[in-house]
């Protein structure tokens, strides 16, 4: 695909056929999203991925719990805690592959490098007919101590970008955007 054609046609996708994502395939993705730019080059991005599918329920069915127990009943994002208690909810949405992208430190800008590499892993999986959804939803459980230990993941790597990858069912309708607010300096 043209690089505008990608950019236009990637969508958050939640609805996944059958077929499996090779981890051939999600290397290749992440090679893309290591070309990403990043402050001084410091490149500081780790990243864990499964395509093993009964896995990747059972941690979203542990983050959903986590989120249960921990999501505040007010505020700003008190309105998704009705969608995460309908017992119908699966937070990676029966993906068949999973990238976690993990800052490897805390400098500052870190974490805006990874977001740029996840941007990159999704640009990449559009272009071979994969559909993402980044789920921030999986944050707060991705980043207890308890969980790294469990999967085996660096204590003091940062979780940035929690990606779902799978072959859509549909390329769903785009949701739009508003007008850019430009204002030009000069
Ligand atoms: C930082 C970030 C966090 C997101 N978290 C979630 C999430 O937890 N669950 C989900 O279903 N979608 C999540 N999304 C996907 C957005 O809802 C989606 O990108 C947005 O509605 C625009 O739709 P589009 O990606 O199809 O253009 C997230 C996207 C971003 C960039």
């Amino acid at each position: 695909m043209e690089l505008m054609e990608v950019i236009r046609d990637r969508r958050a996708v939640r609805d996944f056929s059958n077929q499996p994502v090779s981890q051939s395939t999600v290397q290749d993705l992440i090679q893309a999203a290591v070309l990403a730019p990043s402050a001084m080059n410091r490149q500081p991005w780790a990243f864990a991925a499964s395509i093993d599918r009964a896995f990747i329920e059972s941690m979203a069915a542990h983050a959903r719990d986590f989120l249960l127990k921990h999501f505040p009943a007010s505020g700003p994002e008190s309105e998704l805690r009705s969608m995460i208690e309908n017992p119908e909810f699966v937070l990676f949405y029966h993906a068949p592959a999973l990238v976690l992208v993990f800052a490897t430190s805390d400098a500052t800008q870190d974490a805006e490098d990874c977001c740029l590499a996840a941007q990159n892993l999704m640009l990449a999986a559009r272009d071979k007919g994969i559909g993402s959804c980044w789920i921030g939803l999986a944050r707060p459980w991705l980043s207890q101590l308890a969980t790294k230990e469990e999967l085996d993941l660096k204590l003091h790597y940062r979780i940035v970008a929690p990606i779902v990858l799978g072959y859509p069912r549909e390329w769903p309708e785009s949701h739009g955007r508003k007008e850019p607010e430009i204002h030009w300096i000069r």
